[in-house]
């Protein structure tokens, strides 16, 4: 099978011929029909996360289980899944107390870019390709844990449960679970990408009275409209005074950065009102610092979060997004903004370093 190789971060991906082994004991082989690309893909194909290569990225997709290893007792061939890059144990402490986003096994395993198991299934050229976040669904089949494929309904297409899996699980996630935003809130979201677009629809979801979406895009701006957002701000340096005058002087009462710049975040915190709550769901390098503004953040009483994979459970919040789609709730095909085949892959990275907006979609 062929799938999209990072030997070394900062060069293009080569599609190439992989070997992929046949599930062990408690995972899956899926054929992967779509993957969306999300800028947790370009991070680490830019260089910005260092990391072990040679790898295959893709974390957001969807597909059909073909074979099923010892022990599979959650899925069967024929199962149509969406990826989960969160494979949580169900035993560890944080998965006790509900939060499987937060497993310790995840730290051992998954961010060091193993499958839970600790292996990896995929070779090329003689060696181990590492399997990203335990999905590595740059590729025509790929094999994960039980726990990293959510069985969904198989009437819905695969380009657009692709993106379900990471950008509308985050952003919606970060509204309903992190920040819980009740009917009438003033909403700023910085960042009207991937992520940013699906809190945009989850806060006009929630009956927020106004939601402010900020971009240097025109084109992320004019799509964030079309998803809810009752005003658009260009980012600069008047964002947050512009934020400011839309919401009387007074600042909103959440704003979601999905950026997660330095910048960004101090902008977050300034564009929020007294009392008010800032949501980091973007992630900048893993060496990045930011600086907070002491005194207003005391005496403006603000709380400051961080959201990861929305904050949720995913097993649970997966299949209620695919069934919000099928009522008509949830918009998941305009987020598909490009198609590529799998040989494109570096055309899909490139548009999404040059912020074409929404998501761009591999078709395996
Ligand atoms: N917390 C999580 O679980 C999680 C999940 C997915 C992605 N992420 C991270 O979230 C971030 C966004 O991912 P994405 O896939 O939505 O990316 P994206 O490229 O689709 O969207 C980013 C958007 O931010 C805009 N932008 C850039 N600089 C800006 C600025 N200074 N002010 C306002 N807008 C600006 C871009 O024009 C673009 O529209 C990435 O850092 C990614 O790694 C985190
Ligand atoms: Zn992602
Ligand atoms: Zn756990």
């Amino acid at each position: 099978m062929r799938a999209a190789v990072l030997w070394s971060q900062g060069d293009p991906l080569s599609v190439e011929e992989v070997e992929l082994s046949p599930p062990g004991p408690g995972e899956v082989l899926v054929e992967v029909k779509a993957a969306g690309v999300c800028h947790s893909d370009l991070h680490p194909a830019r260089g910005d996360w260092k990391m072990r290569t040679p790898v295959v990225l893709g974390h957001e997709g969807a597909g059909i289980v073909r074979e099923i290893g010892a022990g599979v007792t959650a899925l069967e061939p024929g199962d149509h899944v969406v990826f989960c890059w969160t494979p949580s144990c169900g035993q560890c402490p944080s998965c006790a107390d509900h939060r499987p986003v937060l497993c310790d096994r995840l730290d051992q395993t998954t961010y060091r870019n193993k499958l839970p198991s600790g292996e990896s299934r995929m070779r090329a050229r003689d060696q181990a390709l590492a399997p990203f976040l335990s999905t590595a669904c740059f590729a025509q089949q790929t094999v994960v844990a039980q726990e990293g494929a959510v069985r969904v309904s198989r009437d819905v297409p695969f380009d657009v449960l692709a993106s379900l899996g990471c950008a509308v699980l985050t952003g919606m996630g970060a509204v309903t679970n992190a920040a819980k935003v009740p009917a009438g809130a003033t909403v700023v979201v910085i960042g009207a990408g991937g992520v940013g677009l699906n809190v945009v629809q989850g806060a006009v979801m929630a009956g927020s009275a106004r939601v402010i979406a900020v971009d240097p895009q025109p084109a992320a701006l004019a799509l964030a409209t079309t998803f809810g957002a009752t005003d658009v701000v260009p980012s600069g340096d008047a964002a947050v005074a512009t934020i400011r005058e839309l919401t009387r002087g007074r600042g909103a009462d959440f704003v979601f950065d999905t950026v997660g710049a330095p910048a960004t975040i101090a902008d977050a915190l300034a564009s929020s009102k007294k009392g008010g709550t800032v949501i980091v769901t973007g992630l900048s390098r893993t060496d990045a610092q930011a600086s907070v503004s002491m005194f207003p953040f005391v005496m403006q009483e603000k709380t400051l979060i961080g959201s990861v994979y929305g904050s949720g459970q995913p097993a649970r919040d997966i299949p209620r997004l695919v069934a919000q789609f099928q009522s008509g709730a949830l918009k998941l095909k305009e987020l598909v903004a490009r198609r590529y085949r799998l040989d494109d892959i570096n055309d899909a990275l490139d548009a999404l370093a040059a912020g074409t907006g929404a998501r761009g979609v591999i078709l395996m």
